[in-house]
């Protein structure tokens, strides 16, 4: 058992990313009972509705799962609302995911209610002040990564410098993670463990669009890039979405409204360039909508409920572990790895 799976209670060291748009109850729940670390995005929800949710995902599995704040998006004020409705909700072993650095009373906030605080950072001098906050994990973010993007180094270099210097940090490594080999590998060079979002976006439970969910299982690395065009509603801060009309075309067009995103029964309209990933409610122009996507998506090539994937990727990361013991049938998924350019064979879940 690696120091992340002790600290937050799971089974496999492998943290599911809190997503907006993607990773609701139901995500978070099945990855949970798989015995990951499960994690609800609370995004942008208002305070009552991130409470509800929370009680329905602790209705819906008695293991460890996470709440996921994104501070840098509500502003420290609302994230802190958020957190003070969701607290006296979560289980004891529940654990708080911040996205980027949270203000010293957010950090203060979590801890005084009890739960490791996990925050995702992408710099080394991050991951000290995140230390210095008192969070119990740190998330190594690379800029193969999906989503939006903290720092400008590769996964590997960042690992590397942050365990030079913080030799008994608790470590995950997030971006290029989408099978128990990758997982294994991240282990080897030092982390304690991952965390991974595309490989969940597929995910029967995730709430991604349908046409989301299919560009991501058909895409390879080199299908995605780094932009700063989907501005509206999250400015300054680079992501790595699949390529789509709009980052293929040179001039900027309007900001005009080009879908409608439903939440709860209510309807808001989505202009060009929103930060919003297209989720199971919007309809429209999901085509030229923010697909963020990490370069691992060459090797996610299925829709299977999580609990398949996560199953998957324990009995990879064992065999990858104790190699004496793998299986032949796993040759062609950690052969798929590397290449931008090609997809691997399907990989066969059982
Ligand atoms: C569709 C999508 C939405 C994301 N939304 C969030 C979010 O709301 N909060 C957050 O902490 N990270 C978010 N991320 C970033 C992840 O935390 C993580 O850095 C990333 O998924 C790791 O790379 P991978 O997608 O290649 O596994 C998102 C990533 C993706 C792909």
């Amino acid at each position: 058992m690696t120091r992340l799976a002790a600290r937050l209670g799971l089974a496999l060291p492998l943290l599911q990313a809190g997503m907006g748009a993607v990773a609701g109850p139901g995500l978070c729940a099945a990855v949970s009972r798989a015995g990951a670390g499960g994690t609800l995005a609370l995004y942008k929800e208002p305070p009552a509705r991130a409470a509800r949710l929370v009680r329905e995902v602790a209705a819906a599995t008695g293991r460890p799962f996470g709440v996921n704040v994104v501070p840098e998006v509500t502003g420290p004020a609302a994230c802190l609302d958020q957190l003070r409705a969701v607290l006296p909700e979560l289980p004891r072993r529940a654990f708080v995911t911040s996205f980027g650095l949270p203000e010293a009373d957010t950090a203060r906030a979590v801890q005084a209610a009890g739960h490791p605080l996990v925050v995702q950072v992408g710099t080394l001098a991050d991951a000290g002040t995140a230390l210095g906050l008192g969070a119990a994990v740190l998330v190594l973010q690379g800029t193969e990564a999906g989503g939006h993007l903290l720092g400008r180094l590769p996964v590997d270099l960042l690992l590397t410098a942050v365990r030079a210097r913080y030799s008994h940090a608790v470590l995950a490594v997030a971006g290029g993670i989408a099978t128990g080999q990758d997982l294994a590998d991240a282990v080897a060079r030092g982390a304690d463990g991952a965390m991974a979002g595309t490989l969940f976006v597929p995910a029967a439970e995730s709430t991604a669009h349908p046409q989301f969910k299919r560009r991501v299982v058909e895409a390879v690395a080199d299908d995605t890039l780094i932009t700063s065009l989907f501005d509206i509603g999250w400015p300054h801060r680079p992501h790595r979405v699949l390529r789509n009309p709009l980052t293929t075309t040179a001039r900027r067009a309007p900001a005009t409204f080009i879908a409608t995103a439903r939440v709860d029964g209510r309807s808001y309209p989505v202009p060009r360039y929103s930060a919003a990933a297209p989720g199971e409610g919007t309809t429209g122009r999901i085509e030229e909508m923010a697909m963020y996507c990490g370069r691992s998506c060459t090797r996610v090539t299925a829709r299977h409920p999580a609990a398949v994937t996560v199953a998957r990727l324990s009995r990879e990361y064992e065999s990858a572990r104790s190699p004496r013991t793998a299986s032949p049938g796993l040759a062609d998924v950690t052969t798929a790895r590397a290449s931008g350019s090609h997809k691997p064979d399907r990989i066969q879940e059982r």
